[in-house]
């Protein structure tokens, strides 16, 4: 039986910290779940860290609906949530549609969208129609080029309208809430002051529950992860040593060897040779 938002929800109300990862694949949804991960997010993250873009801003709904897919196959305990894409909810119908697609298409029980109170129409549609809703303020990547990548929340205004938002994000029936790279005090307050579960990444110990980017905790590119992100491991370079290793027994012949091959009978070769 896979979790539900149900159980999210009690885990909050019990005082049990919430972990949440994002995985893109089969295999590592596998791996995620083996591992005790109880959310498994299909975040549009992929677009660069799978696919290589710049930004999230080049996804589809039939990215995630691929993904999502291998996600599902991977994992069965999990609480799957799948990120709708850059402009794919930006109006009712829209949303709709989107959601539509990616419910019947690639699985997943619940979707993620960023933005504030502009979005309560959509969580409100969504939730109405059986689509369970987690919401994604502050540091929110597909408006980077409106609101840059920096810190939010930071004075009066902002703050206030981050407290604005998570509200009115619960109160149009979000079951979730993702805070990215915001104050952790404030981050704090507002885990404390809504019922639903706050998931943070960048922004404190005070929140609900945390949520990482798959190559980030593991390590998988060389370059630095972003500062809100943990390296538990340094697994791209330890792919890399080990591809080097077999890269050099390839050229040396040392790779393979009788126990990778197989093998026919010296008669039967000779006769099939004549
Ligand atoms: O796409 C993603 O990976 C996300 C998380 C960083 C929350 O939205
Ligand atoms: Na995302």
């Amino acid at each position: 039986m896979r979790r539900t938002i149900f159980d999210i929800r009690n885990m909050k109300a019990a005082g049990e910290k919430i972990t949440m990862l994002t995985a893109y694949d089969y295999s590592s949804a596998l791996i995620a779940e083996r591992a005790g991960v109880q959310i498994i997010l299909v975040g549009d993250s992929l677009g660069m860290v799978v696919h290589g873009h710049d930004t999230t801003l080049p996804v589809t709904v039939d990215d995630m609906i691929l993904h999502a897919r291998m996600v599902m196959r991977g994992s069965q305990e999990a609480l799957v949530v799948v990120d709708l894409p850059f402009m794919t909810y930006a109006t009712l119908q829209d949303a709709v549609t989107s959601a539509r697609k990616i419910m019947q298409g690639g699985g997943g029980q619940a979707l993620k969208l960023e933005g504030g109170a502009e979005m309560v129409p959509v969580v409100r549609k969504l939730t109405e129609m059986g689509v369970p809703v987690m919401g994604h303020l502050g540091l929110t990547p597909q408006s980077q080029h409106q609101i840059g990548l920096r810190v939010q929340g930071k004075d009066v205004r902002a703050a206030k309208k981050l407290i604005e938002d998570a509200l009115a994000l619960q109160e149009a029936g979000a079951f979730g809430l993702v805070l990215e790279v915001v104050p952790a005090e404030l981050a704090a307050i507002i885990s404390e002051r809504l019922d639903i579960p706050v998931i943070g990444i960048g922004a404190g110990a005070g929140c609900d529950g945390q949520v990482q980017v798959w190559h980030d905790v593991l390590g998988l590119f060389e370059e630095k992860s972003p500062r809100h992100a943990k390296r538990f491991a340094e697994i791209g370079a330890q792919m890399t040593e080990a591809l080097k290793v077999y890269v050099a027994e390839v050229s040396s012949g040392a790779f393979p060897t009788a126990a990778q091959s197989a093998s026919i009978k010296p008669e039967i070769l000779q006769e099939a040779l004549q």
